[in-house]
Order: C-alpha cells, then structure tokens, then sequence
C-alpha cells in the first residue's frame, strides 16, 4: 500500500464527515446511511475519508469495515483515478489502534489515525499525564501503528492552545517514529486566523524532519472562524484540510467542506492551489448529509443554504439580468444547481427516467428501486407539471435510502380547521405483514396523525426536531420533512472519542410528498421504523398499546 502523497500545488480534502461530523449532537446514522454518504463522498472526490472510530462500539467497526470494503475500492469518477484512503480514528493506545487497523485494512488504500492531547490544560486534568509521558505515549503508539500500516496520522489534540515549542518537540518525535501526516487541531475552536497560520508556519519551519510529512489542519468553528483558520493553514504550507460537510460536528461544527473549496477555486489569485474535489457534486452531497443526520441547513449557509443563491432585492435582480458577475462571485452550476438539463413531467417514461437518474449519479439502483422510485416519481408528477432534480433527490431520499420497512404507511385521513380538532385516521401495515388501523386527535393535522401512528406501534419516544421544508418554489412544491426522535428508554450508544462519554442515539427520519402532512407521517415513520431496527438488534418486545380509535 502506498500512502498519500499530495502534490505541492494540491490540498488534500480529508473528510470527517462520518467521524468528526457524526460526534454532533442527534447525527447519528445507520450503516446503509454512512455507506451512501461514504460512496458518495467518493464521487465527491474526497481524498481521505475518515470513516469512524472503530473501537467506539461494534456498530461503528462494523460501519468503518463495510466502508473500507465496499467504498474502499471504487475510482468511478474521480479526478485522479485513485481510490480514497479509508481512515479510522484510534486514541494513542494499542488496543485503538488494532481495532482501527482491523477496520480498515481491507481497504485498498487505509489509514490509521491516532492523537494524543497536548495542551497542559488536557494533560493535566483529563489525562493525568506530564509531557515527558506524553511524549513517550506517542512514540509507543505511532511505532505500533507502524507496524501494522504505513499511512499514519498524528494529531495533537488542542494544539491551538499547545505550548509551540512543546509541539515542536511531539511532531519531532512523531515524525522520526513513523508519522507520515501532521495533524494541527484547533480542538475547541479557540484561535483566530493570524494565530493559527502563524502557529503552522511556526512548526513547519521548526519541527525535525517537517519536509518529510504533510501538514493538515482541522479547526472547529466555537468564534465562527473555522474557515477562515483553515485558509490561514493552508496559506502558511499546510496540504492536507479536515472538513465536514455544511460543517457539522461538535459544538458549533468543523470546518465546512464547502466553503474551503470553494474559496480555493474562487480566489486562484490569493491561493494558487488546487483540489481532487468534483464541485458540481457539493449541493447533492450538502443535501443527502443534511437529509440523513437531519441536520436541516440554515438558509443564508455559505454556498450550500436554500438563500446562497437566490437575490430578492430589486436593484440585484436588475444587475443580475444584466450580467450575473454584477452580484454573483460563482454561479450555482459549479456547486451543481441549476443543472437540469432534461425536464421530466407525467409523460416521462420509465426508460427517460432511469436514464436521467444514472446522469444525476443513481448508478447503483437495482430494478426494482428504479421502479419503487418511478412509482412516486408518476404520482409527483400526476399533481406537478414539472418534475426537477431536487424533487427527484427528494423522491430518493424517502423511497430507497430507508431502513428495511418495519411499517408501511398504507393510508391517512385528515380532518382539521379553525372550527373542528384536529382527528386524523392511519392505516398500516405491520412486520407481521397485517394491517393495522387507528385514530386520534391532536393539536394540529400532524400531531394527530403521530399520535394515531404512536396508538399502533406504542414506541415511547421523544420529538426533538421537526422541520417542514419546500424543496422547488410553488404552491404545488414536493414538501420534504426531517424529524428526530430519541428513545425514551435508554438505547445503545456509542463513545466519544474526545471526551470518552456515551453519545446516546437519535434518529432521524425524512420523508418527501406534495402533501405536508403525508411527508411528515412519512418521516415520523421512517425515524420510528430506524430506532426498532436498532432495538431488534437486542432483545425487546414489542407493545402495542392497543388497537380501539379514542375518538
Ligand atoms: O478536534 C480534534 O482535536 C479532533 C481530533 C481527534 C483530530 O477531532
Ligand atoms: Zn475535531
């Protein structure tokens, strides 16, 4: 296995999504989830893929090594023609570093990435260790990992608040241990950009042997100031930016994938440099992250919020129709809106259809998704004229990237006004393949219709989310709903590597109609029908409350 190595005009995108991304708070995703978002990340163009940290649970080795396996090998459109490098994340300890290497190995090109803090503030109060031992640590560890891999990163862990010339001396070691990555983290997010380019500048000029690493950074956004700290890194010679995509990730988020890219192909003039990053895949990639951690993004986002694009005043529309440049820095096209080139309406055929969805990407659709997808795609079509893009990636999301369906939602009824309470009738069909059917009232169309839904299945959960969203503009536009749930009674968890602490789960469900209570039952379900596929997992009974309308 060769390890990566970046040409001196390139940054290496290294993603965290799956790993950084997924320690935020209600992220959590299953495995098919994480596959789709790695294979996609691929197609992405992402250099390293930080798949998670395997020794968290078995769930999370099981989610890195699918990963590794099935993602590991695939070059379909990639600039370089090279796979990505399939990361794991282990603390500097042996056993980590086993479980990361035993997750990753069947990768072909894999990486282990260990870290050990730094600053005095960790060493003294979380770790309990002088320098002296934490330099020894480090030695030990990345010499083990070496022997295992020869792709290793080291990270020293709130470096942004590290005594320099005590990292001088980590990286040093680090690198005469075997090291082949330097990883920079402003764990907390506590530098500001001349700091930070400074601090890199200061350890590629200082550290033994810096010549024969590549620098990365990774800096998280506390002061809002995670982009503008990587850039700061990048200009000071660091080839290697750790992101996430729409910057998720503990606390107030990671670096953005996004906006670094974006900045560096906007602005050759400043940076002169380039990435592996296929652009026109980051509104696609922003959308399915967003759509399965249920993470909803904030409309004035940098380059991927529903507003990033959109020019309401006046005086911009006029310049707009004039020249674009006038208020556009980049056009939508690059980030991959805009680009329909075929319009599908209710006389589109399955053949058109297909076609269209292999062009948008969906090359790994058997049979019968590309038929479950055209069902919903002809009932969209049935009450909209035009079927764009953004409907159909609406139409994926619900109808295939979901859970093996536990229940199926057959039928609903609404009842509601200004005058009337809220009763809403559902029928389902159950796992035991039988339809059930009940009733409810609530305080509003959707709350009825999740309490007929709770009186069928009578799964104790918590809502801490609920969004409704249009994906088109128009009366007529497909509504996409994101929900959360949490188990009441205490499900599995994973750790946080950081902290060590348990990260209770919570899922997150979606679902996409032209009618806004269908989708947010669909997404009820969706999260629901997640949260009992974890529950089979370990022994537990189903209870059904009953099956009598209240009404
Ligand atoms: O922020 C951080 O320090 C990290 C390390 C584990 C790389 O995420
Ligand atoms: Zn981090």
């Amino acid at each position: 296995m060769t390890q990566q190595t970046a040409a001196n005009d390139t940054i290496l995108i290294f993603d965290t999504t799956l790993r950084d991304g997924e320690q935020s708070p209600g992220a959590t995703l299953n495995v098919e989830e994480k596959l789709e978002i790695a294979r996609q990340l691929s197609r992405l163009g992402v250099d390293i893929c930080e798949a998670g940290f395997p020794i968290a649970s078995p769930g999370d080795f099981e989610a890195v090594r699918r990963i590794a396996e099935e993602v590991g090998p695939l070059t379909e459109g990639r600039k370089d023609g090279r796979p990505m490098v399939i990361a794991g994340l282990a603390r500097a300890n042996e056993e980590d570093i086993r479980r990361a290497y035993d997750a990753v190995k069947v990768a072909p090109r894999h990486r282990i990435h260990t870290f050990l803090a730094t600053s005095d503030i960790h060493l003294k109060h979380k770790l309990r260790m002088d320098r002296e031992e934490c330099v020894e640590q480090v030695i030990r560890s990345i010499s083990f990992a070496r022997t295992l891999c020869d792709d290793i990163e080291f990270s020293t862990e709130d470096a942004g608040r590290s005594d320099p010339d005590f990292l001088v001396q980590v990286l040093g070691e680090a690198i005469k241990a075997g090291a082949t990555t330097l990883n920079i983290p402003d764990t907390v997010g506590y530098t500001t950009p001349d700091e930070y380019g400074r601090l890199i500048a200061y350890l590629i000029a200082n550290t033994p042997g810096a010549e024969k690493a590549i620098w990365s950074v990774h800096c998280h956004n506390d002061l809002g100031l995670a982009t503008a700290n990587t850039l700061a890194g990048i200009q000071a010679g660091a080839r290697q930016a750790e992101v996430t995509l729409n910057g998720i990730g503990e606390r107030a988020g990671n670096t953005a994938l996004e906006e670094v890219v974006m900045a560096l192909t906007t602005r050759p003039q400043n940076f002169n440099l380039q990435t592996n990053i296929d652009t026109t895949q980051i509104a696609r990639t922003s959308h399915m992250v967003s759509t399965y951690t249920g993470m909803v993004i904030q409309p004035n986002k940098a380059i991927v919020g529903a507003n990033a694009f959109a020019h309401e005043a006046g005086i911009h529309q006029d310049g707009m129709l004039k020249n674009h440049q006038t208020y556009e820095i980049m056009r939508p096209e690059a980030v991959g809106l805009n680009t329909s080139k075929l319009v599908l309406g209710k006389h589109s055929g399955r053949h058109a259809f297909r076609v269209h969805l292999r062009e948008m990407g969906y090359d790994n659709l058997d049979d019968t998704e590309v038929v479950a997808a055209f069902k919903r795609f002809k009932k969209i079509a049935d009450k909209k004229k035009v079927v764009t893009d953004a409907d159909i990636e609406a139409i994926i999301a619900d109808e295939i990237y979901q859970p093996p369906e536990t229940w199926r939602l057959d039928h609903i009824q609404v009842s509601c006004g200004d005058h009337s309470i809220p009763t809403a009738s559902v029928v389902m069909t159950g796992p035991d393949g039988a339809q059930y059917q009940d009733a409810a009232l609530g305080s509003g169309p959707v709350d009825a219709v999740y309490q007929a839904i709770n009186r069928i299945i009578g799964v104790a959960n918590r809502l801490t989310e609920f969004s409704i969203n249009a994906v088109t503009e128009g009366l007529d536009a497909v509504a996409e709903a994101t929900i959360r749930i949490q188990p009441i009674e205490e499900g599995d968890f994973t750790v946080n590597p950081q902290t060590s602490k348990a990260i209770y789960r919570t899922f997150s469900g979606h679902g996409a109609s032209t009618d806004i209570v269908v989708a947010s039952a669909r997404a009820y379900l969706s999260a629901l029908n997640k949260m009992l596929a974890e529950r089979d997992k370990r022994p537990h009974q189903l209870q059904r409350i009953t099956n009598e309308p209240t009404v």
